[in-house]
């Protein structure tokens, strides 16, 4: 196996088991093929991980191992069931399996819909194992379908190319269930792998907070997540709002397979909420579950701009005593940011704003405090008051 050198800074971080070198702290000139596997070794000849490496990517490195043993399909075993031992406590037949770093396999993520398992892989290395790591799914899991997929932004970011295919048979609507709440799942189509499981936790956490026949808005719905539990258990008044026509068709679907009835707009958020304070519509409870606004720091500050936007608007739109869930799913807008956004709209707006709940990615997405970007989707529950 080939050897990097890496300078002090990234051997201190990997001796703190964080998972990546970047290329900045590679001492080695980087002639590599994308994923090649190589030791990473301090300036003294040290071990220090191993893993794969790619020229082409920021995040040179990333660590399969910090021991001194063989990379082998055995290992992926393990690794993989050690996930799987992980998401015994999550009681549905939807879950995540692999979620990359936080379950030492970077650049694999895993998703097991009832029967069936979408499989993303999102970087070169980890492609180079893809044969031994359908099989191991295959044997450990048994499943009617594996779709497999390459990150579509391999060939831009990792230099390879990208591929999709469907091993055994892939329905279009496979039907999961989430606290007794059925959702249909388009695995081949949907957005990500096909839903939003790292959400699973917070719809029951704001769902608790929802009085009975109260009114919701769903905004950045996707298909239906948050509005459903609101709508099937709290007879809520729910309206959902996406700007994927496909999202509400399926979040249309939804309701109907647990029938009961909402409302479904598709539109721009930011441009919504400014419509429905003209016609001065109100609500008791408004989750705001934006995409990822800030992919990087380098977004962070039109990002937050965004989200102080929506939250303005928001706090416009409320019933006294109402209620808003916001959420961030990038590791760049954390809880802090959340809050300071909501300080200001909280000025903007002279309201007074009293923080219920914080909430954080489900345990199937692990959060490993050595890694900070394992956590990545955090949101503040919050009562907002006119005094
Ligand atoms: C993080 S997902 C929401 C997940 C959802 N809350 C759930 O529990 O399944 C973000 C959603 O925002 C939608 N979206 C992106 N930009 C939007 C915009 N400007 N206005 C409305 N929806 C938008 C996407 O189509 C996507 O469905």
């Amino acid at each position: 196996m080939k050897t990097i050198r890496v300078n002090a800074k990234g051997a201190k971080r990997l001796r703190e088991f964080f998972p990546w070198v970047y290329k900045s702290d590679i001492l080695t000139p980087l002639d590599f093929e994308p994923g090649e596997l190589v030791e990473a070794r301090d300036e003294q000849g040290k071990l220090l991980a191993k893993g794969y490496i790619n020229p082409h990517s920021t995040i040179a490195f990333r660590a399969l191992s910090y021991k001194d043993e063989p990379i082998t399909k055995r290992l992926l075993k393990s690794k993989i069931l050690r996930a799987a031992a992980k998401r015994v406590k999550v009681d549905t037949n939807a879950c995540r399996i692999i979620h990359s770093e936080a379950d030492f396999l970077p650049g694999l993520v895993v998703d097991r819909y009832d029967d069936y398992l979408s499989v993303h892989f999102q970087t070169a290395g980890i492609v180079r194992f893809k044969e031994d790591i359908i099989a191991l799914l295959q044997d450990i899991f048994e499943p009617k379908g594996i779709y497999v997929k390459g990150d579509r932004y391999l060939p831009q970011k990792e230099k390879v190319p990208s591929f999709e295919e469907i091993i055994g048979q892939i329905p279009p609507k496979v039907v999961i269930q989430e606290q007794g709440i059925k959702f249909y799942v388009d695995i081949l189509h949907a957005q990500k792998t096909g839903f939003f499981l790292d959400q699973r936790k917070n719809r029951q956490i704001v769902t608790n907070y929802i009085k009975p026949k109260a009114r919701v808005l769903d905004c950045f719905s996707n298909t239906g997540g948050f509005g459903l539990y609101a709508r099937v258990k709290k007879q809520a008044n729910v309206r959902l709002v996406d700007i994927s026509q496909e999202a509400i068709e399926m979040a249309k679907k939804n309701f109907a397979l647990n029938e009961v009835s909402g409302e479904f707009v598709v539109a721009n958020v930011f441009d919504y909420l400014r419509e429905l304070r003209k016609q001065k519509e109100r609500f008791d409870m408004i989750i705001l579950d934006p995409p990822s606004f800030a992919k990087s720091k380098a977004k962070k500050s039109t990002a937050l701009k965004g989200f102080k936007d929506i939250s303005v608007n928001a706090m416009k739109l409320l019933n006294k005593e109402g209620m808003i869930a916001l959420f961030s799913c990038s590791h760049h807008i954390g809880i802090e940011d959340l809050r300071k956004v909501l300080i200001e709209a909280a000025k903007d707006t002279a309201k007074m704003v009293e923080v219920v709940e914080h909430m954080y990615q489900d345990i199937d997405h692990p959060y490993i405090l050595n890694n900070e970007f394992s956590l990545y989707l955090t949101g503040l529950l919050c009562k907002v008051e006119d005094l």
